[in-house]
């Protein structure tokens, strides 16, 4: 069985390639995205499945020119599917499936980086002290002790944040339609969104983006919120309406900023733009705030994690192709 790669980096085909040896699929990189310019180039009855990432685009005209070139799997190579047409895949008769969990302490450990970066400013630190300025004028940070940190969105990455913000000694309100018995007994308690947000010193945001929270962080939220509040954002880009950000970092009702993921990310993220003029203006006015840390949709991006996505992957497609459940069922989405 042949299976293309979309989006596909160095990594991608280091780790698939080494993992594959136990299964002996072909294995075929693209490093361009899946999307209308590029599904017509996929050659008829020459691949079974293909393999995409975060910011391909499966919409209803991909799928259904998938399924005419024969493809019968989408396998997702990250949990989130909220670029995938589902009913499409559903109408067209193919599989999907994606990797439910690989590790969520590698998104939640980075939210956490991000946080104290912005917060005690060691970026700045380390770009200072090598050329020898041991100044600490703009330095200055809080402790995260006993400040407040909502968590929205509590399933695997969010209970991992809300473990690792807990040993840190804060007090830690979660906003979840389904609240984690585990985490109450830690000690979180869940209130609703709007007290979350009115009392909460730090946001990081651990839900995933759905037609219902698009832009859950917007002008009437952020106003909402504490003034110098720091907002974390690890999930989805279209969490946070990116203009409203702007304007309330240019008030200062936003303390700091850190954005894993971007609205607009397809167009930049996982590409050396560095010798090109960016003509996307809120990401350019983002990255001009000292008090903003964007980071190119890294978080999952360890050793482990990846490993785990390529096993899992791999195991997913061949349990379609063998017409078997795989060992977690939450794998298979269509
Ligand atoms: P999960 O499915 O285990 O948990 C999501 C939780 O969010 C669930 O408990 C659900 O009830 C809750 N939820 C759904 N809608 C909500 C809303 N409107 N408000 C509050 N809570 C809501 O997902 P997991 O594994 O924890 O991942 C969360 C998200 O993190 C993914 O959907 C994905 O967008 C993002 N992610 C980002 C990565 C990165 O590298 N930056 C890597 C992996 C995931």
């Amino acid at each position: 069985m042949k299976i293309l790669f979309f989006s596909a980096k160095p990594y991608d085909r280091d780790f698939f390639e080494r993992s594959n040896k136990t299964y002996g699929f072909e294995l075929e990189f693209w490093e361009t995205h899946l999307g209308p310019h590029v599904v017509d180039a996929i050659k008829k009855d020459t691949y079974k499945a293909v393999c995409v990432f975060v910011n391909d685009k499966l919409t209803a005209q991909v799928i259904a020119t998938l399924a005419e070139k024969g493809i019968k799997y989408i396998a997702l190579r990250c949990a989130g599917f909220n670029n995938v047409d589902l009913d499409a895949v559903k109408k067209h008769g193919l599989r999907l499936c994606r990797v439910p969990a690989y590790s969520p302490q590698a998104v939640a450990e980075h939210a956490v980086a991000m946080l104290l970066t912005l917060n005690r400013k060691t970026h700045k630190a380390y770009n200072r002290t090598r050329e020898q300025n041991f100044s600490l004028n703009g330095l200055m940070g809080f402790n995260l002790y006993k400040k407040t940190v909502g968590v929205i969105g509590t399933g695997k990455i969010g209970i991992a944040f809300c473990k690792i913000m807990l040993g840190f000694g804060c007090k830690v309100i979660a906003f979840d339609p389904f609240e984690n018995e585990e985490l109450k007994k830690l000690g979180i308690t869940y209130v609703t969104f709007n007290d979350l947000i009115k009392t909460a010193d730090i946001i990081s945001l651990h839900c995933p983006l759905t037609a219902d929270n698009k832009y859950l962080i917007n002008q009437n939220s952020l106003a909402e919120m504490k003034k110098n509040v720091t907002l974390i954002n690890t999930s989805r880009g279209a969490l946070i309406n990116t203009k409203d950000a702007i304007e309330a970092l240019k008030v200062g009702q936003i303390l700091s900023l850190g954005i894993d993921v971007y609205e607009q990310e397809e167009k930049l993220f996982f590409k050396d733009l560095s010798g090109s003029i960016i003509s996307d203006d809120d990401i350019q006015r983002l990255m001009s705030f000292p008090n903003v840390l964007v980071t190119g949709h890294q978080a999952f991006f360890t050793e482990e994690a990846l490993t785990e996505i390529v096993a899992s992957t791999l195991a997913s497609i061949f349990a379609l192709n063998n017409n078997e459940n795989p060992s977690d069922i939450n794998a298979i989405l269509v």
